[in-house]
């Protein structure tokens, strides 16, 4: 499964770079509002730091804005990935990009009946929001499970990236229902790493390590 992170924050993108482990990563109008960035100066930005696909988001909601603001944001780096919202227009717009070969993420997915929709517009990703989904009432693993059956059904080669994940949780039952892809905030992630039996192993071992007198170096 692969990773990306949810944010728009430069140094949180650049530590989990380092690790080697990160894929990609998203970002909507929320999240660059709350970075207090210029939107088109930190996408540059982001897109310097990791390889994989970067989400940017348009903001217009008509299929002939969206197209230019498309083509502006396809033009910061060529692993820029246009994020559409789940409407006609959104998904004209996936259609018209993705037969261009443009990548097109398709956000705010929240029915199985939406995620069949956006991979018959091409769509590289769907972003179907579990967070938000389970905030409301529904169980958000329920869709990851409805689309990637459908998916499977067709061939279909678009991309489940399961987005609004809140906890660890999430992650495992998306990796154990075979998403392709979590996007997660920073912390999220970080905590992946945490057990607190790896921690008290760890001491463990040191604390017997310092007895030996030894050193490796
Ligand atoms: O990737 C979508 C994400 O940014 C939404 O997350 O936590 O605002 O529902 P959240």
């Amino acid at each position: 499964m692969k990773f990306f992170v949810d944010t728009a924050e430069i140094e949180p993108i650049r530590e989990l770079a380092a690790t080697g482990l990160l894929d990609g990563v998203t970002t909507n109008p929320s999240l660059i509002a709350k970075s207090g960035r210029d939107f088109m100066e930190v996408t540059r930005e982001i897109c310097g730091i990791v390889d994989g696909p970067v989400s940017a988001e348009v903001v217009a909601l008509d299929h002939a804005t969206m197209m230019k603001e498309a083509e502006v944001l396809r033009k910061i780096a060529d692993n820029v990935c246009i994020k559409v919202p789940l409407t006609v227009d959104g998904l004209k717009t996936c259609k018209a990009l993705t037969s261009d070969g443009t990548m097109v993420n398709v956000t705010l997915c929240f029915s199985a009946n939406q995620a069949l929709l956006a991979a018959k517009a091409g769509a590289s990703f769907i972003s179907p929001f579990v967070g938000r989904h389970d905030d409301n009432g529904f169980d958000g693993m329920d869709l990851i499970e409805d689309i990637r059956l459908i998916y499977d059904n067709y061939n279909f080669a678009t991309e489940i990236l399961v987005a609004s994940v809140r906890h660890t949780t999430h992650v495992l039952q998306a990796a154990k229902i075979g998403a392709d892809v979590m996007t997660a905030p920073p912390k999220v992630i970080h905590d992946l790493f945490k057990h607190v039996l790896t921690d008290k192993g760890i001491e463990g071992f040191m604390a017997d390590w310092a007895k030996t007198g030894q050193s490796i170096l």
